[in-house]
């Protein structure tokens, strides 16, 4: 089967970990002969962006739309805010293509130690679900009286019935599909009284269909901590947009770092393309000394092909990443290596087509 494939490389050390990734993508060809892949790659980035004043095309949106699935790198750079580069590319491509899932696993690798040092033998294997459409990430609001000591700013929440349940039906048939019996919804309903309560019952009326399932709502105050203190105790962790954000990078320090965590963003119904991408940013302090971690991306590639239906290759992928973890000879900085990109990228990607 033929996938087409949007690429958009992006900034700093985007480019860098995305060829580790095309890489693996050629890789899985030559392995699996029925499967292959057409790349179209797309400079928009924030060069793109400092010569045309935006960041993609016009019509980008539909050029997107005719991929089956899409894989990014990372975007920002010094000089354009992010709120620009990330506003104007990465979140109207999560709207536009509903996709309302992000999917984050935050899981100890084979071979690697948690930073929690004494958990170190735990079983570290959660999934953060967060919801990517609407919630505290939304243009309502306003500035009034700029630049006066009276200046007021106002960013109003939106959480609608429709998004709510689709986030939490998601999380809890996830669950059920991987014979996962614990949920955490992260609330925090009693500092926010309109939009969390709301959360909160939907939540509950959700959880009632699954009677066998434990389920808890736990403050993120609280919660934050208990990923500290107990992450071994949990399964599935559904969240909103911004709760979902934080949590998620704090379930990466947890496992080894932001070089190792991948995220899918997606839309579960496959009417429009899910993208694929790691959770960490373009790195501008190490970005062009290609010593940035790939595997982040690589492993969002493994995402990739579970979402594609090809379980055994996104598999490979994951287990060959942890077999090179566990081997330990080639590592990159960020986890106490020495090793270039592309030295870690090609210990994996030789590794898995010698299995
Ligand atoms: P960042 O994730 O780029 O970097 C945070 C720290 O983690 C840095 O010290 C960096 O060197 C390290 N790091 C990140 N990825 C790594 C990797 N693969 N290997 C080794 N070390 C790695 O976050 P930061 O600094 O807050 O943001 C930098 C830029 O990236 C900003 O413009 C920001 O808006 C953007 N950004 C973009 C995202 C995206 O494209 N989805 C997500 C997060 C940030
Ligand atoms: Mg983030």
């Amino acid at each position: 089967k033929l996938y087409s494939v949007g690429v958009i490389p992006g900034d700093g050390i985007g480019p860098e970990v995305m060829e580790e990734g095309l890489k693996a993508l050629k890789a899985l060809e030559k392995i699996h002969g029925g499967v292959s892949f057409d790349i179209h790659s797309y400079n928009w980035n924030c060069d793109y962006y400092k010569k045309n004043g935006r960041m993609m095309p016009e019509n980008g949106l539909d050029i997107l739309a005719e991929h089956d699935v899409i894989l990014l790198g990372a975007i920002g750079a010094p000089g354009v805010p992010d709120h620009i580069s990330v506003w104007e590319l990465i979140l109207p491509i999560r709207r536009r293509f509903q996709q309302y899932v992000n999917m984050r696993p935050a899981k100890l690798l084979r071979g690697m130690v948690s930073p929690l040092r004494y958990k170190e033998h735990a079983d570290l294997d959660f999934v953060i679900v967060r919801e990517n459409t609407e919630g505290e990430y939304s243009d309502m609001g306003g500035r009034l009286h700029r630049g006066t000591p009276y200046e007021i700013a106002v960013q109003n929440n939106v959480f609608t019935r429709f998004g709510t349940e689709r986030i939490i039906r998601y999380a809890f048939s996830l669950a059920e599909e991987s014979g996962k019996s614990r949920i955490i919804g992260a609330t925090k309903s009693n500092g926010i009284n309109h939009s969390m309560p709301f959360w909160d019952e939907i939540f509950k009326e959700i959880g009632q269909r699954y009677p066998h399932m434990e389920t808890n709502l736990y403050h993120i105050d609280a919660l934050a901590a208990y990923f500290i203190s107990k992450p071994e105790t949990f399964d599935v962790v559904v969240a909103s947009n911004l709760f979902g954000d934080i949590l998620t990078d704090l379930g990466a320090a947890i496992v080894g770092g932001l070089g190792l965590a991948p995220s899918g963003n997606i839309n579960p119904e496959k009417e429009y393309p899910s993208m694929f991408e790691p959770i960490h940013g373009s790195a501008p302090d190490i970005a062009g000394k290609g010593i940035a971690n790939p595997i982040a991306q690589i492993w969002s590639i493994s995402m990739m092909m579970d979402h594609l239906g090809h379980r055994d290759l996104g598999h490979l992928l994951l287990e060959t990443i942890e077999d090179v973890l566990e081997e330990g000879s080639v590592r990159t900085p960020d986890i106490g290596g020495r090793a270039t990109t592309s030295q870690l990228g090609d210990a994996i990607i030789n590794k898995m087509i010698g299995k």
